[in-house]
Protein backbone atom coordinates (compact mmCIF):
# COMPACT_ATOMS: atom_id res chain seq x y z
CA UNK A 1 0.00 0.00 0.00
CA UNK A 2 1.43 3.58 -0.98
CA UNK A 3 1.55 5.86 1.83
CA UNK A 4 -1.56 7.76 2.94
CA UNK A 5 -4.95 6.69 4.69
CA UNK A 6 -6.11 3.33 4.61
CA UNK A 7 -10.05 2.87 4.14
CA UNK A 8 -11.64 -0.49 3.95
CA UNK A 9 -8.88 -1.35 1.75
CA UNK A 10 -8.77 1.81 -0.40
CA UNK A 11 -5.40 3.77 -0.51
CA UNK A 12 -4.78 7.19 -0.88
CA UNK A 13 -2.44 9.81 -0.17
CA UNK A 14 0.70 11.10 -1.22
CA UNK A 15 0.80 9.77 -5.29
CA UNK A 16 -0.72 7.35 -3.80
CA UNK A 17 -1.54 4.42 -7.26
CA UNK A 18 -4.48 2.12 -7.45
CA UNK A 19 -5.00 -0.24 -4.91
CA UNK A 20 -6.58 -3.34 -6.62
CA UNK A 21 -10.65 -2.55 -8.32
CA UNK A 22 -11.64 0.00 -5.26
CA UNK A 23 -9.13 2.11 -5.13
CA UNK A 24 -8.41 5.58 -5.34
CA UNK A 25 -5.77 7.54 -6.76
CA UNK A 26 -5.32 10.71 -6.53
CA UNK A 27 -5.35 11.46 -10.25
CA UNK A 28 -8.97 9.15 -10.13
CA UNK A 29 -10.42 11.61 -7.74
CA UNK A 30 -8.84 14.56 -9.65
CA UNK A 31 -10.43 12.92 -12.91
CA UNK A 32 -13.72 12.86 -11.23
CA UNK A 33 -13.34 16.81 -10.70
CA UNK A 34 -13.31 18.76 -13.49
CA UNK A 35 -13.06 22.20 -14.81
CA UNK A 36 -17.26 23.17 -14.73
CA UNK A 37 -18.03 19.47 -14.44
CA UNK A 38 -18.23 16.73 -12.21
CA UNK A 39 -18.68 12.97 -12.48
CA UNK A 40 -21.95 11.72 -11.24
CA UNK A 41 -20.35 8.51 -9.38
CA UNK A 42 -19.80 10.94 -6.83
CA UNK A 43 -23.17 11.13 -5.86
CA UNK A 44 -23.90 7.58 -6.15
CA UNK A 45 -20.71 5.19 -5.55
CA UNK A 46 -20.53 3.64 -1.84
CA UNK A 47 -16.94 3.25 -2.03
CA UNK A 48 -16.48 7.32 -2.50
CA UNK A 49 -19.23 7.70 0.41
CA UNK A 50 -16.70 5.29 2.37
CA UNK A 51 -13.91 7.63 1.68
CA UNK A 52 -15.88 10.92 2.18
CA UNK A 53 -16.64 9.72 6.31
CA UNK A 54 -13.03 9.14 7.08
CA UNK A 55 -11.44 12.04 4.48
CA UNK A 56 -13.97 14.99 4.96
CA UNK A 57 -16.40 13.91 8.28
CA UNK A 58 -13.70 12.06 10.06
CA UNK A 59 -11.38 14.79 9.50
CA UNK A 60 -12.61 18.48 9.18
CA UNK A 61 -14.29 20.70 11.40
CA UNK A 62 -18.48 19.54 11.52
CA UNK A 63 -20.74 21.38 13.41
CA UNK A 64 -22.35 19.82 16.08
CA UNK A 65 -24.56 22.36 17.98
CA UNK A 66 -25.50 25.35 19.66
CA UNK A 67 -24.09 26.06 23.20
CA UNK A 68 -27.84 27.80 23.70
CA UNK A 69 -29.15 23.94 23.50
CA UNK A 70 -27.84 22.85 26.36
CA UNK A 71 -27.85 26.00 28.10
CA UNK A 72 -27.75 24.42 31.74
CA UNK A 73 -26.04 22.26 33.61
CA UNK A 74 -26.66 18.33 32.45
CA UNK A 75 -28.50 19.89 29.27
CA UNK A 76 -27.50 17.30 26.24
CA UNK A 77 -28.13 16.32 22.68
CA UNK A 78 -27.51 13.40 20.66
CA UNK A 79 -25.64 14.03 17.09
CA UNK A 80 -23.44 12.59 14.78
CA UNK A 81 -20.30 13.19 13.15
CA UNK A 82 -20.58 11.12 9.95
CA UNK A 83 -22.06 8.14 11.09
CA UNK A 84 -20.33 8.24 14.34
CA UNK A 85 -23.17 8.77 17.55
CA UNK A 86 -22.05 11.93 20.37
CA UNK A 87 -23.50 13.75 22.41
CA UNK A 88 -23.34 17.17 23.12
CA UNK A 89 -23.63 18.27 26.73
CA UNK A 90 -22.78 20.69 29.20
CA UNK A 91 -21.50 19.20 31.98
CA UNK A 92 -21.64 20.35 35.93
CA UNK A 93 -18.86 22.31 35.57
CA UNK A 94 -20.21 24.78 32.78
CA UNK A 95 -18.26 23.36 30.24
CA UNK A 96 -19.83 22.10 26.80
CA UNK A 97 -18.42 18.91 25.58
CA UNK A 98 -18.47 16.79 22.85
CA UNK A 99 -18.53 13.07 23.82
CA UNK A 100 -18.12 9.53 21.88
CA UNK A 101 -21.30 8.08 22.31
CA UNK A 102 -19.38 4.81 23.15
CA UNK A 103 -19.85 2.87 26.46
CA UNK A 104 -15.91 2.38 27.70
CA UNK A 105 -17.21 -1.06 28.67
CA UNK A 106 -18.08 -3.28 25.49
CA UNK A 107 -19.08 -0.36 23.03
CA UNK A 108 -22.88 0.29 23.70
CA UNK A 109 -24.12 3.76 23.50
CA UNK A 110 -24.73 5.06 26.82
CA UNK A 111 -27.23 7.54 25.85
CA UNK A 112 -30.18 6.69 23.95
CA UNK A 113 -32.62 9.75 24.42
CA UNK A 114 -32.30 12.62 21.99
CA UNK A 115 -32.32 15.59 24.50
CA UNK A 116 -32.72 15.94 27.80
CA UNK A 117 -31.05 16.67 31.28
CA UNK A 118 -28.94 13.99 33.44
CA UNK A 119 -26.57 13.91 36.07
CA UNK A 120 -25.35 10.47 34.49
CA UNK A 121 -25.56 8.52 31.67
CA UNK A 122 -25.75 4.50 33.10
CA UNK A 123 -25.00 2.23 30.27
CA UNK A 124 -28.03 -0.18 30.17
CA UNK A 125 -25.48 -3.41 28.95
CA UNK A 126 -24.12 -3.63 32.46
CA UNK A 127 -24.63 -0.89 34.33
CA UNK A 128 -21.57 1.20 33.94
CA UNK A 129 -21.80 4.62 35.10
CA UNK A 130 -20.63 8.05 33.90
CA UNK A 131 -21.18 11.28 35.01
CA UNK A 132 -22.30 14.36 32.62
CA UNK A 133 -18.60 15.65 32.35
CA UNK A 134 -18.35 12.19 30.46
CA UNK A 135 -16.15 10.97 33.77
CA UNK A 136 -17.16 7.01 34.90
CA UNK A 137 -18.13 7.00 38.63
CA UNK A 138 -18.30 3.59 38.94
CA UNK A 139 -18.55 -0.10 37.25
CA UNK A 140 -21.04 -2.73 38.39
CA UNK A 141 -19.49 -5.58 41.00
CA UNK A 142 -16.36 -4.04 40.69
CA UNK A 143 -14.74 -7.28 42.65
CA UNK A 144 -14.46 -9.13 39.07
CA UNK A 145 -11.66 -6.25 37.67
CA UNK A 146 -8.14 -6.96 39.12
CA UNK A 147 -6.28 -3.92 41.26
CA UNK A 148 -5.00 -2.77 37.79
CA UNK A 149 -7.77 -1.81 36.35
CA UNK A 150 -8.23 2.44 36.53
CA UNK A 151 -11.62 3.29 36.51
CA UNK A 152 -10.13 6.98 36.16
CA UNK A 153 -8.87 5.56 32.46
CA UNK A 154 -12.61 4.55 31.55
CA UNK A 155 -14.14 7.91 30.84
CA UNK A 156 -16.09 8.12 28.05
CA UNK A 157 -14.30 9.75 25.22
CA UNK A 158 -14.18 12.84 24.23
CA UNK A 159 -14.08 14.46 20.52
CA UNK A 160 -10.69 14.98 20.04
CA UNK A 161 -10.78 18.82 19.44
CA UNK A 162 -13.98 20.88 20.06
CA UNK A 163 -14.05 25.08 19.90
CA UNK A 164 -16.58 26.94 19.32
CA UNK A 165 -17.34 30.21 17.18
CA UNK A 166 -19.61 32.68 18.94
CA UNK A 167 -21.38 29.52 20.67
CA UNK A 168 -21.40 27.81 17.89
CA UNK A 169 -20.13 24.49 18.52
CA UNK A 170 -17.81 22.47 16.01
CA UNK A 171 -16.12 19.13 16.69
CA UNK A 172 -13.15 17.40 14.79
CA UNK A 173 -12.17 14.06 15.18
CA UNK A 174 -8.45 14.58 13.59
CA UNK A 175 -6.45 15.51 16.52
CA UNK A 176 -4.46 18.01 14.05
CA UNK A 177 -5.93 20.43 11.92
CA UNK A 178 -6.09 24.35 11.44
CA UNK A 179 -8.01 26.10 14.30
CA UNK A 180 -11.70 26.65 13.84
CA UNK A 181 -11.29 30.39 13.16
CA UNK A 182 -8.74 29.83 10.06
CA UNK A 183 -11.12 27.00 8.91
CA UNK A 184 -14.03 28.98 9.13
CA UNK A 185 -12.15 32.23 7.62
CA UNK A 186 -14.36 34.37 6.04
CA UNK A 187 -17.38 32.49 6.82
CA UNK A 188 -16.81 33.94 10.45
CA UNK A 189 -18.35 37.33 9.53
CA UNK A 190 -21.23 35.65 8.02
CA UNK A 191 -22.24 34.09 10.57
CA UNK A 192 -21.67 37.06 12.89
CA UNK A 193 -24.98 38.60 10.56
CA UNK A 194 -26.98 35.98 11.98
CA UNK A 195 -25.58 36.80 15.72
CA UNK A 196 -25.18 40.14 15.39
CA UNK A 197 -29.05 40.74 14.38
CA UNK A 198 -29.67 39.88 17.97
CA UNK A 199 -29.75 43.45 20.24
CA UNK A 200 -28.43 41.00 22.96
CA UNK A 201 -25.32 39.51 19.86
CA UNK A 202 -27.29 35.82 21.18
CA UNK A 203 -29.52 33.82 19.50
CA UNK A 204 -31.37 30.95 21.32
CA UNK A 205 -31.72 27.77 19.41
CA UNK A 206 -33.97 26.33 22.31
CA UNK A 207 -37.14 26.37 20.21
CA UNK A 208 -36.73 22.28 19.21
CA UNK A 209 -35.85 20.92 15.84
CA UNK A 210 -37.63 18.82 12.86
CA UNK A 211 -35.93 16.78 10.83
CA UNK A 212 -36.18 15.28 6.97
CA UNK A 213 -34.64 12.51 5.35
CA UNK A 214 -34.54 12.32 1.53
CA UNK A 215 -33.32 9.59 -0.61
CA UNK A 216 -30.64 11.33 -2.23
CA UNK A 217 -26.83 12.27 -1.76
CA UNK A 218 -25.70 14.92 1.07
CA UNK A 219 -24.30 17.24 -1.27
CA UNK A 220 -27.23 18.01 -3.46
CA UNK A 221 -28.13 20.20 -0.24
CA UNK A 222 -28.37 24.01 -0.11
CA UNK A 223 -26.31 26.75 -1.60
CA UNK A 224 -28.47 26.49 -5.07
CA UNK A 225 -29.53 30.24 -5.89
CA UNK A 226 -30.68 29.07 -9.82
CA UNK A 227 -33.53 26.53 -8.46
CA UNK A 228 -36.20 28.97 -6.40
CA UNK A 229 -37.81 30.00 -10.05
CA UNK A 230 -38.37 26.30 -10.59
CA UNK A 231 -38.48 24.45 -7.74
CA UNK A 232 -40.58 27.18 -5.75
CA UNK A 233 -42.38 28.51 -8.91
CA UNK A 234 -46.05 28.10 -7.14
CA UNK A 235 -45.18 30.14 -3.99
CA UNK A 236 -42.97 32.65 -5.40
CA UNK A 237 -46.01 33.87 -7.55
CA UNK A 238 -47.87 33.52 -4.25
CA UNK A 239 -45.82 35.77 -2.56
CA UNK A 240 -45.92 37.84 -5.62
CA UNK A 241 -49.77 38.04 -5.29
CA UNK A 242 -49.22 39.37 -1.31
CA UNK A 243 -46.33 41.59 -2.22
CA UNK A 244 -48.85 43.62 -4.82
CA UNK A 245 -51.92 43.45 -3.13
CA UNK A 246 -49.51 45.42 -0.02
CA UNK A 247 -50.07 42.43 2.61
CA UNK A 248 -46.51 40.86 1.80
CA UNK A 249 -43.89 43.35 3.19
CA UNK A 250 -41.67 40.87 4.38
CA UNK A 251 -40.84 39.27 0.49
CA UNK A 252 -39.23 42.33 -1.24
CA UNK A 253 -39.58 41.49 -4.62
CA UNK A 254 -37.37 38.57 -6.15
CA UNK A 255 -33.85 37.89 -5.41
CA UNK A 256 -33.73 34.83 -7.84
CA UNK A 257 -34.65 36.34 -11.02
CA UNK A 258 -31.06 36.60 -12.14
CA UNK A 259 -31.50 40.69 -12.72
CA UNK A 260 -31.83 41.54 -8.72
CA UNK A 261 -28.95 42.74 -7.18
CA UNK A 262 -28.22 39.32 -5.68
CA UNK A 263 -25.06 37.54 -5.70
CA UNK A 264 -22.95 34.26 -4.99
CA UNK A 265 -19.83 34.16 -3.15
CA UNK A 266 -17.16 31.48 -2.80
CA UNK A 267 -15.70 32.38 0.54
CA UNK A 268 -12.88 29.55 0.78
CA UNK A 269 -12.33 26.24 2.44
CA UNK A 270 -15.87 25.36 0.53
CA UNK A 271 -17.98 28.27 2.63
CA UNK A 272 -20.01 29.85 0.38
CA UNK A 273 -23.42 31.79 0.00
CA UNK A 274 -25.88 33.71 -1.61
CA UNK A 275 -25.21 37.20 -0.94
CA UNK A 276 -28.46 39.03 -1.31
CA UNK A 277 -26.97 41.98 1.09
CA UNK A 278 -27.65 44.58 -1.50
CA UNK A 279 -31.19 43.48 -2.44
CA UNK A 280 -32.05 43.18 1.28
CA UNK A 281 -30.89 47.01 1.73
CA UNK A 282 -32.11 48.09 -1.61
CA UNK A 283 -35.69 46.95 -0.25
CA UNK A 284 -34.81 48.16 3.51
CA UNK A 285 -36.97 51.15 3.42
CA UNK A 286 -40.61 48.40 2.93
CA UNK A 287 -39.04 46.26 5.54
CA UNK A 288 -38.55 48.85 8.31
CA UNK A 289 -42.54 49.85 7.59
CA UNK A 290 -43.40 46.07 7.58
CA UNK A 291 -41.09 45.87 11.10
CA UNK A 292 -42.47 48.93 12.16
CA UNK A 293 -45.54 47.78 12.47
CA UNK A 294 -44.70 44.64 14.31
CA UNK A 295 -45.26 45.09 18.06
CA UNK A 296 -41.30 45.18 19.51
CA UNK A 297 -40.18 46.56 16.12
CA UNK A 298 -39.65 50.04 16.29
CA UNK A 299 -37.67 49.12 20.12
CA UNK A 300 -35.70 46.40 17.94
CA UNK A 301 -34.68 49.29 15.25
CA UNK A 302 -33.89 52.01 17.85
CA UNK A 303 -31.76 49.18 20.10
CA UNK A 304 -29.95 48.40 16.81
CA UNK A 305 -29.23 51.88 15.35
CA UNK A 306 -28.18 52.83 19.16
CA UNK A 307 -25.44 49.88 19.30
CA UNK A 308 -24.17 49.88 15.85
CA UNK A 309 -23.14 52.53 13.14
CA UNK A 310 -26.24 53.40 10.53
CA UNK A 311 -24.96 51.19 8.28
CA UNK A 312 -24.28 48.12 9.84
CA UNK A 313 -27.54 48.63 11.67
CA UNK A 314 -29.13 48.95 8.79
CA UNK A 315 -27.36 45.64 6.91
CA UNK A 316 -28.33 43.63 10.54
CA UNK A 317 -31.81 44.72 10.10
CA UNK A 318 -32.19 43.78 6.64
CA UNK A 319 -31.01 40.14 6.88
CA UNK A 320 -32.75 39.65 9.10
CA UNK A 321 -30.72 37.17 10.61
CA UNK A 322 -30.36 35.26 7.37
CA UNK A 323 -26.33 35.11 5.91
CA UNK A 324 -27.82 32.49 3.79
CA UNK A 325 -24.21 30.95 3.84
CA UNK A 326 -23.23 27.51 3.67
CA UNK A 327 -20.40 26.21 6.02
CA UNK A 328 -18.24 22.93 5.02
CA UNK A 329 -19.93 20.28 5.09
CA UNK A 330 -22.74 20.07 7.01
CA UNK A 331 -24.07 23.49 8.27
CA UNK A 332 -25.85 25.79 6.57
CA UNK A 333 -27.96 29.46 7.88
CA UNK A 334 -30.47 30.06 5.90
CA UNK A 335 -33.92 32.29 6.55
CA UNK A 336 -34.62 31.62 10.08
CA UNK A 337 -32.63 28.32 10.69
CA UNK A 338 -29.34 26.81 11.53
CA UNK A 339 -29.79 23.03 9.22
CA UNK A 340 -27.27 19.97 9.66
CA UNK A 341 -26.88 17.96 6.97
CA UNK A 342 -26.13 14.31 7.68
CA UNK A 343 -25.20 11.91 5.36
CA UNK A 344 -26.61 8.66 5.74
CA UNK A 345 -25.57 6.56 2.92
CA UNK A 346 -24.81 7.26 -0.68
CA UNK A 347 -28.88 7.87 -1.44
CA UNK A 348 -29.97 9.20 1.56
CA UNK A 349 -29.47 12.10 3.85
CA UNK A 350 -30.85 13.44 7.18
CA UNK A 351 -31.18 17.62 7.30
CA UNK A 352 -32.12 18.53 11.09
CA UNK A 353 -33.51 22.31 10.88
CA UNK A 354 -33.26 24.25 14.30
CA UNK A 355 -35.04 27.95 14.11
CA UNK A 356 -33.49 30.88 15.55
CA UNK A 357 -34.78 33.09 17.88
CA UNK A 358 -33.12 36.46 18.30
CA UNK A 359 -32.65 37.58 22.32
CA UNK A 360 -33.42 41.01 22.74
CA UNK A 361 -36.43 41.05 20.20
CA UNK A 362 -40.15 41.04 21.32
CA UNK A 363 -42.21 37.59 21.48
CA UNK A 364 -43.68 38.69 18.37
CA UNK A 365 -40.80 39.57 16.37
CA UNK A 366 -39.80 35.57 17.56
CA UNK A 367 -43.05 34.18 16.61
CA UNK A 368 -42.90 35.58 13.37
CA UNK A 369 -39.75 34.17 12.70
CA UNK A 370 -41.06 30.83 13.77
CA UNK A 371 -44.20 31.42 11.64
CA UNK A 372 -42.03 31.97 8.79
CA UNK A 373 -39.59 29.15 9.40
CA UNK A 374 -42.79 26.98 9.80
CA UNK A 375 -44.25 28.06 6.25
CA UNK A 376 -41.69 27.38 3.85
CA UNK A 377 -39.55 24.50 5.81
CA UNK A 378 -42.47 22.63 7.75
CA UNK A 379 -43.36 19.39 7.00
CA UNK A 380 -46.31 20.64 5.64
CA UNK A 381 -45.12 23.79 4.21
CA UNK A 382 -44.76 25.18 1.32
CA UNK A 383 -40.78 25.16 0.04
CA UNK A 384 -38.80 22.57 1.71
CA UNK A 385 -40.85 19.53 0.49
CA UNK A 386 -40.36 20.61 -3.04
CA UNK A 387 -36.40 21.02 -2.25
CA UNK A 388 -36.29 17.20 -0.84
CA UNK A 389 -38.44 15.79 -4.32
CA UNK A 390 -36.29 17.44 -6.13
CA UNK A 391 -33.12 15.76 -4.60
CA UNK A 392 -34.71 12.40 -5.27
CA UNK A 393 -35.18 13.17 -8.42
CA UNK A 394 -31.76 14.21 -9.49
CA UNK A 395 -30.31 10.80 -7.62
CA UNK A 396 -33.24 8.90 -9.72
CA UNK A 397 -31.75 10.75 -12.89
CA UNK A 398 -28.39 9.52 -12.39
CA UNK A 399 -28.89 6.05 -12.08
CA UNK A 400 -28.64 6.61 -16.05
CA UNK A 401 -25.23 6.66 -16.92
CA UNK A 402 -24.45 6.44 -20.04
CA UNK A 403 -23.19 10.50 -20.26
CA UNK A 404 -22.32 10.87 -16.27
CA UNK A 405 -20.79 14.08 -16.15
CA UNK A 406 -22.63 16.71 -14.11
CA UNK A 407 -22.84 20.37 -15.48
CA UNK A 408 -21.66 23.16 -13.09
CA UNK A 409 -20.20 25.73 -15.68
CA UNK A 410 -22.86 28.64 -14.88
CA UNK A 411 -21.23 31.56 -14.67
CA UNK A 412 -17.34 30.20 -15.14
CA UNK A 413 -17.55 33.37 -17.73
CA UNK A 414 -18.44 35.71 -15.81
CA UNK A 415 -17.07 35.41 -12.40
CA UNK A 416 -14.61 37.70 -10.92
CA UNK A 417 -12.42 38.36 -7.67
CA UNK A 418 -13.90 40.52 -5.33
CA UNK A 419 -11.88 43.06 -3.18
CA UNK A 420 -11.66 40.47 -0.29
CA UNK A 421 -10.02 37.85 -2.70
CA UNK A 422 -13.84 35.89 -2.52
CA UNK A 423 -15.12 34.71 -5.65
CA UNK A 424 -18.60 36.21 -6.72
CA UNK A 425 -21.08 35.98 -9.47
CA UNK A 426 -24.62 36.46 -10.49
CA UNK A 427 -26.88 34.37 -7.76
CA UNK A 428 -28.48 31.89 -9.84
CA UNK A 429 -24.75 30.97 -10.75
CA UNK A 430 -22.86 27.47 -9.57
CA UNK A 431 -20.04 29.39 -8.12
CA UNK A 432 -21.25 27.75 -4.47
CA UNK A 433 -21.12 23.77 -5.94
CA UNK A 434 -17.79 24.86 -7.93
CA UNK A 435 -16.55 26.16 -3.97
CA UNK A 436 -17.78 22.68 -2.82
CA UNK A 437 -16.43 20.46 -5.40
CA UNK A 438 -12.70 22.44 -4.98
CA UNK A 439 -12.95 21.74 -1.04
CA UNK A 440 -14.13 18.40 -1.71
CA UNK A 441 -11.12 17.14 -3.88
CA UNK A 442 -8.84 18.73 -1.29
CA UNK A 443 -10.21 16.84 1.47
CA UNK A 444 -10.15 14.13 -0.64
CA UNK A 445 -7.28 13.61 -1.88
CA UNK A 446 -6.05 15.20 1.58
CA UNK A 447 -4.37 17.87 -0.54
CA UNK A 448 -4.19 21.88 0.44
CA UNK A 449 -7.67 23.66 -0.82
CA UNK A 450 -5.75 25.93 -3.03
CA UNK A 451 -3.44 23.92 -4.94
CA UNK A 452 -6.43 21.47 -5.72
CA UNK A 453 -7.69 21.24 -9.48
CA UNK A 454 -10.17 23.74 -10.28
CA UNK A 455 -13.84 22.91 -10.24
S1 LIG B 1 -21.27 -2.17 27.47
FE1 LIG B 1 -21.67 -0.57 28.84
S2 LIG B 1 -21.62 -1.49 30.77
FE2 LIG B 1 -21.12 -3.10 29.41
FE1 LIG C 1 -35.17 25.27 -2.45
Amino acid sequence: MASGTSVNGTSIGNGASMNGHHGFSIERLQGLVQRGRVHSSIYTDPAIFELEMTQIFYRSWVYIGHASEVAAPGDFRLRTIGRQPVILVRGNDGVVRVLMNRCRHRGAVVCETESGREKVFRCWFHGWTYDNTGKLLSVTAPEGYGEDFSVEEHSLTPAPRVEMYRDFVFASLSPQGPALVDYLARATSMIDLLVDASPHRQIDVSAGCHKTVYNGNWKLVGMDGYHPNFVHASVIAMWQRKADSGMGATHRSDPFDGKAATYVRDLGNGHAMLDLRQHRLDHYPDYAKFLASTPGGKEYMEAMFARDDEERARTLLAIAGDPHVGVYPNMQLIHNQIRIINPISPTQTEVIMFPVLLKGVSPEINALRLRQHESFYGPASSGSPDDGEIFERVQRGMLAQVEPWIDISRGLSREFVDSDGSIVANVTDEVPQRAQMRQWLALMTGENSSSAAAA
